[in-house]
């Protein structure tokens, strides 16, 4: 199966690495290329180099946006028209950093950013939110546990965006748990009660009922 990862940088990369040793098909882009064809070259035969964003879509079965969250909304409009019927999955928390480099969410209290990133998407888009629920570091370390693998929450409103996801988890070295529709995705962001959690599917499921 073939997936485009539109951002290479610390968590589009460490995505790009258990995916593509998972034996996924990667089509990646980033904003000047030479990230995306540094990783390519780590990569070997999993990974091509997109011409751009746009063409990172072509033959792939879902996309993951791995951007920053205030990038997010200027590349959906870029690559609305092929991202219908396509499944997106969007691990970005909603946080950027001030004139000193320190970190502030951008969102009001409340508002998660599933349910904002649900509005930008074009119509017939099938949005799952996922893999931003560790930091790279945790979860390049937490890939392919043994005996019991780890779990990567998710959230999703969509049934065909929830089986894709499921799979592209699986071949990341992880096991897959629905935390709940897109209305629960900031349970997944930084902050959130099942952000940076490294649990097995019986403690995460009881995790889930306990919200
Ligand atoms: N890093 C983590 O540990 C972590 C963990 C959980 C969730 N997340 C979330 O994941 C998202 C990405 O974080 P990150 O740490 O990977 O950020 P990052 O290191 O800054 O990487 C962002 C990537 O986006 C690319 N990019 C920017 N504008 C673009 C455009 N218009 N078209 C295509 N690519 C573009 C950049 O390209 P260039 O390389 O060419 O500049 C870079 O590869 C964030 O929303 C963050 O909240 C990160």
């Amino acid at each position: 199966m073939t997936t485009a990862i539109i951002g290479t940088g610390g968590l589009g990369s460490a995505i790009a690495r258990q995916l593509g040793s998972g034996g996924e098909t990667l089509r990646l882009s980033s904003a000047d290329r030479e990230s995306a064809r540094t990783l390519a070259a780590q990569l070997g035969r999993a990974a091509v180099v997109a011409v751009d964003n746009r063409d990172a879509l072509q033959g792939a079965d879902a996309v993951i946006l791995a951007l920053r969250f205030t990038a997010l909304k200027g590349v959906i409009d870029e690559i609305a028209d092929p991202l219908t019927g396509k499944v997106v999955v969007v691990p970005s928390n909603p946080l950027s950093l001030d004139a000193q480099g320190k970190v502030y969410r951008v969102l009001p209290e409340g508002q998660s950013s599933g349910e904002v990133v649900a509005g930008w998407l074009p119509a017939g888009a099938r949005l799952a939110m996922a893999f931003g629920t560790m930091s790279a570091g945790l979860f390049e370390s937490s890939s392919n546990r043994s005996p019991e693998p780890a779990v990567l929450f998710y959230a999703t409103d969509d049934g065909r965006a929830g089986g894709e996801v499921e799979r592209l988890i699986r071949t990341a070295g992880f096991e897959p748990v629905k935390a709940g529709g897109i209305e629960q995705s900031s349970r997944l962001e930084v902050g959130g009660d099942l952000h940076d959690l490294v649990v097995g599917a019986a403690e995460a499921r009881s995790l889930i009922g306990g919200a």
